[in-house]
């Protein structure tokens, strides 16, 4: 449903804010990628994106004409005459009921103009057949299909651009991609590119190489986020990405700005004027780092990276091995508490197993503390059975075997791609844990038990001194590279796979911090601050040589990205 419009400040015409949002959800979303943009987001980034009157402008994936009604609302309001849009403004959608919708939708809003032109087609398909198409404005909010749902042959078509262009694409590679790559391409020297994409392309490794796509071939590039959620019940979290001053040709030498701009709610962010921002004076660097980091100020990130260089300074790596937990295939049959395993007979195949990060309380786990959770009932019992045991099982575990085959346990995909399938690999004993998922800080627990954990929780080997390892990461050092490293998904935690965790920072001396009893002391009594004031003043200040201000940047850059990520959820 199209509403009634109105008049905008600016002139523009402005349909209320989401109602053409859901009206596709039940059928063919998997096609549609996503949600549509709302009209007063699309006038937002036509605004910015388009400056003259005679701008041409290439809407790759136009759903149901959004942004083209959106470009011709600027382009009127920079003296463009109606007659004109059917040249300047260029949209192709896949599916033909949306092509056509796009027209009919666009005739309504401007009754007199010439439409648009919509090409009713794949977008890459349609890249081939026009390779001399050229545009000064590219917009957009492209669907968001995994690789595997990518219908072909436009997946083919889409993975060989993106090789010609530079990219080694995978199968982690989502259809975004290729969109914002293609529409790149085809902008003239000096254009600007306007759309709304996954705030995946922030973090995660799979957009890194379009990252330095993007750093390599415009002056400037603003990120925009917003606390309140562009779209409703959509899972995806979405930025707007704006990239202006396009390079006549990719220079990797190129010294590109960027600047991150975060707004609390979508109105404070529609009222703003995104042709106002300063100019940022932040340099992205040419590295396959996330650009997380940029949400920092410029004196924030200088220091994270002087730090990352000094001597004394290593990453955990050096350290310690992180590795995965152990993943059982369907944790309510293996991990099991003490009353299961009486009520089973399962005595003698058992290991004691951590399975939820709620179980380490300090930054140690005792036997004490282990019985203590024994006693509570809690999960702490793995089904161990090794491969070798096959044939000598116990009545009582033969049962409980038939009981989950006839639960279909061994027909989940973990265990039917092992055999037998009721034997879990890779128990093994590690030094300490760390915490998988992170809601304050990257807690690491030595452990002094026989217990091993699921995949909730990381496995850290040490290289030596595991006590003092894990002493010195209680540092707000440790605190402030987890969040660079890590990566966050809207839930608010933060979550650190194990080469990200392999990255956090430690000092290189190890034993000289706070001895890790009285962290575990402070950590139990809810004294997290304690430890880590303390913790850095031995370890940061009087190892490191850092002042007492430069641990206070690293308190408040921790403090900064987690506040960040903690009022994301709960927008929610
Ligand atoms: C997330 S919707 C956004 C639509 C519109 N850009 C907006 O902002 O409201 C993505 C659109 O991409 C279209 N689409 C999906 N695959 C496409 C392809 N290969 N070529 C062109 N359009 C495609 C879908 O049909 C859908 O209309």
């Amino acid at each position: 449903m199209v509403g009634t419009t109105e008049y905008s400040a600016a002139g523009a015409v402005q349909e209320p804010l989401g109602t053409l949002t859901n009206n596709h959800l039940q059928n063919g979303e998997k096609l549609r990628g996503g949600y549509y943009t709302p009209a007063a987001v699309a006038n937002w980034l036509s605004h910015w994106a388009i400056r003259q009157p005679s701008d041409t402008i290439l809407e790759p994936s136009c759903g149901d004409g959004v942004f083209l009604r959106a470009a011709a609302n600027r382009l009127s309001a920079l003296g463009c005459t109606s007659s004109e849009y059917g040249q300047l403004i260029t949209g192709v959608e896949l599916l033909p009921s949306e092509a056509e919708r796009s027209t009919q939708l666009f005739t309504i809003a401007h009754p007199q103009a010439a439409p648009p032109t919509i090409f009713p087609a794949d977008f890459f398909r349609w890249l081939v057949f026009n390779l001399d198409a050229r545009f000064t404005v590219a917009l957009g909010n492209p669907p968001f299909i995994r690789y595997q749902n990518f219908p072909e042959p436009s997946r083919t078509i889409a993975m060989q651009m993106l090789r010609q262009q530079g990219l080694k694409p995978n199968k982690l590679t989502n259809i975004w991609v290729p969109f914002i790559v293609a529409a790149t391409s085809r902008l003239q020297p000096g254009g600007r590119l306007a759309m709304v994409i996954p705030a995946e392309l922030l973090q995660v490794s799979y957009a890194s190489q379009l990252r330095l796509f993007l750093v390599d071939r415009f002056r400037r590039i603003e990120v925009v986020t917003c606390n309140e959620m562009f779209f409703k019940n959509a899972e995806q979290e979405v930025v707007l990405l704006l990239a202006e001053g396009k390079l006549a040709r990719p220079s990797s030498t190129n010294q590109c700005h960027i600047n991150m701009t975060e707004f609390a709610t979508l109105d404070a962010l529609l009222k703003s004027d995104p042709g106002s921002k300063p100019e940022a004076q932040k340099i992205i660097q040419h590295e396959n780092e996330k650009w997380l980091k940029y949400f920092l100020s410029a004196r924030e990130i200088d220091f994270m990276r002087q730090v990352r260089l000094a001597p004394a300074v290593v990453s955990l790596n050096s350290h310690a091995e992180v590795d995965v937990g152990i993943v059982t295939g369907e944790n309510a049959f293996f991990v099991l508490t003490k009353d299961q395993v009486r009520d089973n007979g399962l005595k003698g195949y058992l290991k004691p197993l951590i399975g939820r990060s709620a179980q380490l309380q300090g930054a140690q786990l005792t036997r004490t503390d282990l019985a203590q959770l024994v006693r509570e009932n809690s999960r702490t019992f793995l089904l161990y059975i090794p491969p070798t045991a096959n044939g000598g099982l116990s009545p009582s575990l033969d049962k409980y075997i038939s009981r989950g085959e006839r639960d279909k346990i061994n027909k989940g995909y973990k265990c039917s791609i092992r055999n037998p399938w009721y034997s879990v690999p890779s128990v093994w004993v590690p030094n300490a844990f760390l915490f998988r998922q992170i809601y304050d800080f990257p807690r690491a627990v030595l452990n002094l038990t026989r217990a091993t954990s699921t995949d909730t929780i990381h496995r850290m080997t040490c290289r030596e001194k595991p006590e003092a390892v894990v002493a010195s990461i209680y540092t707000h050092l440790t605190a402030a590279s987890a969040e660079i490293e890590g990566r966050s998904y809207g839930g608010g935690v933060l979550e650190l796979e194990p080469t990200e965790a392999e990255k956090l920072l430690l000092p290189r001396t190890l034993g000289i911090g706070l001895p890790l009893g009285e962290i575990d002391a402070l950590v139990r009594a809810g004294r997290l601050p304690d430890a880590l004031q303390q913790n850095d003043r031995k370890i940061l200040m009087d190892n490191i040589g850092l002042t007492s201000a430069e641990c206070t940047i690293l308190r408040e850059i921790w403090a900064k990205m987690r506040e960040r990520r903690r009022a994301r959820s709960r927008r929610k």
